[in-house]
């Protein structure tokens, strides 16, 4: 069965969702989604760019309902047609954002504009739509400063934390994401 890796960065090259100078969360993406692989999970994704990550997960969850989010402020879409069970949706991470779904989730990742103004709303307006036992994922924080603001909020809300910085072993500044579970 291929791992993670072999489907986002295959032949490790620089290509695909984590190439050689991507930010190495595969691995830890890999480990904490192995066990639901073949479930019938709920996953969003806001931040959908040229759908890299979007066709990572649909090859890499063979059951997962997918939803990905953009407002195409980047300019680029995919082009590549995806599977019925994948829904992408145009829109922004505003105030309005938790009024898009009807359904829950069990994994919600942003990785939309990084800022974190955008990561605070999402937080706020999606915590609610995580299932029992779900994820909710930070990518791309680039201080400790903003990692403290961002924990404490995920704290407040009664969210455990763990924080992965890879920083040290990528090219990106960026290179942290924190992992919230109830
Ligand atoms: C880093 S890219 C996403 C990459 C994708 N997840 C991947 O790994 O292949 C960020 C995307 O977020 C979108 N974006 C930026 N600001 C946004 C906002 N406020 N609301 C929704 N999408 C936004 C951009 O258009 C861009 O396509």
């Amino acid at each position: 069965m291929k791992t993670l890796q072999d489907i986002g960065c295959p032949g490790k090259g620089n290509t695909g969702y984590d190439g050689r100078k991507g930010h190495n969360y595969l691995v830890v993406y890999d480990a904490l989604f192995y066990q639901l692989r073949d479930k019938p999970i709920t996953l969003l994704e806001l931040g959908v760019h040229g759908g890299k990550s979007i066709e990572m997960w649909e090859q890499y969850f063979s059951q997962a309902k997918i939803v990905g989010v953009d407002n195409w402020a980047d300019g680029i879409r995919p082009t590549k047609q995806f599977q019925d069970r994948v829904r992408i949706v145009t829109a922004s991470v505003d105030e309005k954002i938790g009024d898009l779904f009807d359904e829950t989730f069990d994994i919600i990742i942003d990785d939309a504009s990084h800022q974190l103004d955008h990561q605070l709303i999402a937080f706020e307006k999606l915590h609610g739509k995580l299932r029992e036992g779900g994820l909710y994922i930070i990518e791309d924080i680039n201080s400790d400063q903003r990692r403290d603001l961002l924990v404490a909020r995920l704290h407040s809300a009664d969210f455990k934390t763990m924080t992965f910085d890879n920083r040290p072993y990528t090219v990106w500044p960026d290179s942290m994401m924190i992992v919230a579970y109830r």
